[in-house]
């Protein structure tokens, strides 16, 4: 049995209609060339999402690999339960001096995990300083932070987490804001915090904290922030008494053209967490980071309980902190950010000529961040030929050489951050492509 059908037995794949599945002929990936994957017929697909976001130097990086390899040699794995390992060390402190304001890193290996540990640490910190009744967390609505019962409480998709419901935790919810100018003006803006501030005026003795994803909420059909609003959430916080606890797992590292998101956007949070870029998407390792100020309430004498009861078994695995130390180190030597910038520039302009197709309802951008709503009129489209938008766009993605995936029918280009100019045009056009040639069947029904 090759890997294609032995999949269709064992494999149970994220997010995906298995009935559906079973019945396609699916892709065996095999190697990574450059930003490309290759599959077991040697054919290439140019990586549109960079491998669900986390993707930096496409997927054949050497010095990332080589010292992998070097730290395997040396250490698997040693677990920071009761022991230090080097790489976790110098990792922490390389972040800490990076994240203006953080001065502690706690390792978890995976988005969903880094923002538990977030909760939990909010949580428990009222707890110790004997403000108990502050438990409640407040976010924003369609936002996403994972897929664990705590992640789906407080960054509710309705459209992925309704079976869960009566598993998640009350949390308040706030409207999300958008960049749609029409329907953002400055009067509803200004109306918009007010309702926030409102809330947290009100409920401030009863709430932990503030959770949101810095810059932009991609799961949530890419909805870039306006102006002024993460700075404005974070003054509140700071007014109200509420922590901030910001998730830039999808934001930070380059993605909105920002190194550390939250600096760009004159934020404060008490707590941030990273993951997927960090180690150039080559190994799953997660970070939350928090202030002093946080970290001291957790001090105490071992029986007044004040510790942390919280870690995972590949806490600080040195396999991935030397992924992170070599990627940073590739970031600083090769100027990644400001390369970022220069592509995300070439990107607007080549998403000009999408403006020009009527069903491209909205376009929205940020740095390496793109999003392309389609819509019949008013309606969202939602089938190509009786089969599901996303589906017939990744399947003709696929025909054409590109992995790609929508959020329903937003077609989202979210490219490795180091991608060549040559393979986003690439990229874009088949994306254009594609574009057109929905328009012309929705044309003509
Ligand atoms: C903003 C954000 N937070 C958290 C997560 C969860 O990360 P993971 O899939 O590694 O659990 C994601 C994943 O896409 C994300 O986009």
């Amino acid at each position: 049995m090759n890997s294609n059908n032995l999949d269709k037995k064992y494999v149970w794949h994220p997010y995906t209609q298995m009935k559906m599945w079973n019945n396609s002929e699916n892709i065996v990936i095999e190697s990574g060339k450059g930003f490309n994957f290759v599959d077991t017929k040697e054919r290439s697909y140019l990586d549109g999402i960079s491998n669900m976001w986390c993707n930096v130097w496409g997927h054949d990086r050497t010095e990332i690999i080589s010292a992998m390899k070097k730290q395997l040699d040396i250490l698997p794995h040693s677990t920071l339960f009761g022991l230090v390992n080097d790489p976790s060390v110098k990792l922490a402190k390389r972040l800490t001096n990076m994240v203006k304001g953080m001065s502690k890193v706690f390792y978890t290996d995976n988005g969903s995990t880094a923002i538990e540990a977030a909760l939990k640490i909010a949580t428990q910190y009222w707890n110790n300083k004997g403000k108990t009744q502050k438990k409640k967390f407040i976010c924003l609505k369609n936002g996403y932070h994972g897929d664990t019962i705590g992640c789906m409480s407080i960054g509710y998709i309705d459209g992925y987490f309704s079976p869960y419901k009566s598993l998640l935790l009350k949390t308040i919810k706030v409207d999300s804001p958008t960049i749609r100018h029409e329907k953002f003006g400055r009067q509803n803006f200004e109306q918009y915090i007010d309702k926030i501030e409102n809330i947290l005026n009100r409920l401030s003795s009863k709430i932990s904290a503030f959770v949101m994803e810095s810059g932009a909420q991609i799961a949530a059909g890419v909805n870039i922030y306006p102006k002024n609003f993460q700075k404005e959430i974070s003054d509140l916080c700071k007014k109200y008494d509420t922590l901030l606890i910001l998730d830039e797992i999808a934001t930070g590292f380059g993605r909105l053209g920002n190194m550390i998101e939250y600096k760009a956007q004159h934020s404060e949070p008490d707590i941030v967490c990273f993951a997927k870029a960090l180690t150039g998407g080559y190994f799953p390792l997660a970070v939350t980071l928090t202030t002093n100020d946080i970290f001291k309430e957790f001090l105490g004498d071992y029986w007044a309980k004040k510790q942390l009861f919280h870690g995972h078994t590949f806490t600080g695995h040195p396999v991935g902190c030397t992924a992170a130390l070599t990627n940073l180190d590739l970031y600083h030597k090769l100027n990644l950010i400001k390369k970022i910038r220069g592509n995300a520039l070439v990107l607007n302009r080549l998403l000009t000529k999408f403006a020009e197709l009527d069903i491209c309802y909205d376009i929205r951008q940020k740095g390496l961040l793109c999003g392309i709503e389609l819509r019949k009129g008013k309606n969202p489209i939602k089938m190509i030929e009786k089969v599901p938008i996303g589906q017939y766009i990744a399947a003709e993605s696929l025909k054409r050489g590109v992995y790609l995936r929508t959020l329903g029918n937003i077609i989202t280009i979210i490219p490795p951050l180091a991608i060549e100019q040559e393979d986003l045009r690439k990229l874009v056009d088949i994306e254009h492509e594609i574009v057109e040639k929905i328009q012309q069947k929705v044309r003509s029904c």
